[in-house]
């Protein structure tokens, strides 16, 4: 068994998880969240997307997010873009890292971004040129790796289709998303298997929900491959607002309590970080749908 050394952890709380609370959240708690998970030394924090404010009023203002936060050395801060006119959005706010987001399948597809798979790569092929024009780094998503909401499950030759096309597109990096989780393990590896034939793992980082309890668990197994980047969100928030069910991604503190565990560096400190998580829970109410949080702070 051969384990990473080191995991870099692209923390999506503020984004993944914001986006589908059933209230808007204002742009000044955003903006302290983001501070707060770069204090606890997390070095990728997604802060927002440039989609249309009629299909997800929850991301309004994040161009004022992005242009208020203190911007870290060695901090990335990507933003979501599904088109020119959001990749316009995001130069006019002077915008360094992006992410698009495709998925492997074509009901998602439609019901997500309004098109199909192939006009989707379309699209992301003018953001990817915008991009490579002003210097901004692109990282690139495929949602319903393990199953779809509406198609349940999904061929595993699309997942690498689709990863396989934004890779060479351009994205230095592909997050491949368990959208709904509802994943186990093997599957998990066997997908991974898949997409290594065509992009080197380095390349991939896996987002994994925790739908059915499946997260920790799906990312141990894929670690033992190679994988060593792991999307998660503070506090276990989130979901996708086109994927009914979809609960938050796996808790940013139970992957970073395992990864101690396991003695592998991540260069996020846990104290800190269960105080971010404490902030947005007392701000939404409720306890985080996280064990480790709910464990260290009763
Ligand atoms: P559309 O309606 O097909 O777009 O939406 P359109 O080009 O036909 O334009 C219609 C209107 O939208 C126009 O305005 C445009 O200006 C406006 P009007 O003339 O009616 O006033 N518009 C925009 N406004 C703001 N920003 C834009 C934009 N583009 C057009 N970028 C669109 C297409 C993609 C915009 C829409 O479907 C959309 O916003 N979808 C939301 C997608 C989304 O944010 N989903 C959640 C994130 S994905 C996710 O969570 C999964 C992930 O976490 C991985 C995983 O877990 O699997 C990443
Ligand atoms: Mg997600």
């Amino acid at each position: 068994m051969s384990l990473p050394i080191y995991v870099k952890i692209v923390e999506v709380g503020a984004r993944d998880g914001l986006q589908n609370e059933p209230t808007l959240v204002p742009i000044e708690i955003k903006i302290a969240l983001v501070e707060k998970l770069v204090e606890a030394g997390l070095s990728v924090v997604e802060v927002g997307s440039f989609v249309s404010p009629k299909w997800v009023p929850q991301m309004t203002g994040s161009s004022e997010v992005y242009t208020s936060i203190p911007k870290h050395e060695g901090v990335s801060y990507p933003m979501l873009v599904p088109n020119a006119k959001g990749m316009a959005e995001a130069l006019a706010a002077g915008v360094k890292d992006i992410a698009i987001f495709a998925a492997a399948s074509e009901t998602f597809t439609q019901k997500n971004i309004n098109c199909s798979i192939s006009e989707s790569l379309e699209r992301f092929q003018v953001v990817m040129e915008q991009a490579k024009a002003h210097e901004v780094r692109v990282r690139g998503y495929v949602s319903c790796v393990l199953g779809c909401p509406y198609e349940g499950d999904i061929a595993v030759s699309k997942v690498v289709e689709v990863a396989s096309a934004l890779y060479h597109m351009g994205c230095y990096e592909i997050s491949l998303g368990d959208t709904i989780g509802v994943g186990t393990p093997l599957k998990a590896q066997r997908m991974i298997d898949a997409v290594t034939q065509q992009i080197p793992i380095e390349h991939l980082a896996a987002h994994f929900h925790d739908t059915y309890g499946q997260g920790l668990a799906n990312l141990l197994a894929v670690m033992q491959l190679g994988i060593s980047v792991i999307d998660s969100s503070i506090a276990g928030l989130g979901g996708c607002p086109y994927a009914k069910g979809a609960s938050g991604n796996v808790a940013t503190e139970d992957v970073l309590y395992m990864l101690n565990g396991m003695g592998i560096e991540t260069g996020v400190d846990l104290t800190q970080l269960l105080l971010a998580s404490r902030y947005i829970a007392d701000y939404l109410g409720r306890s985080p749908a996280s064990k480790v949080a709910r464990a260290l702070m009763p």
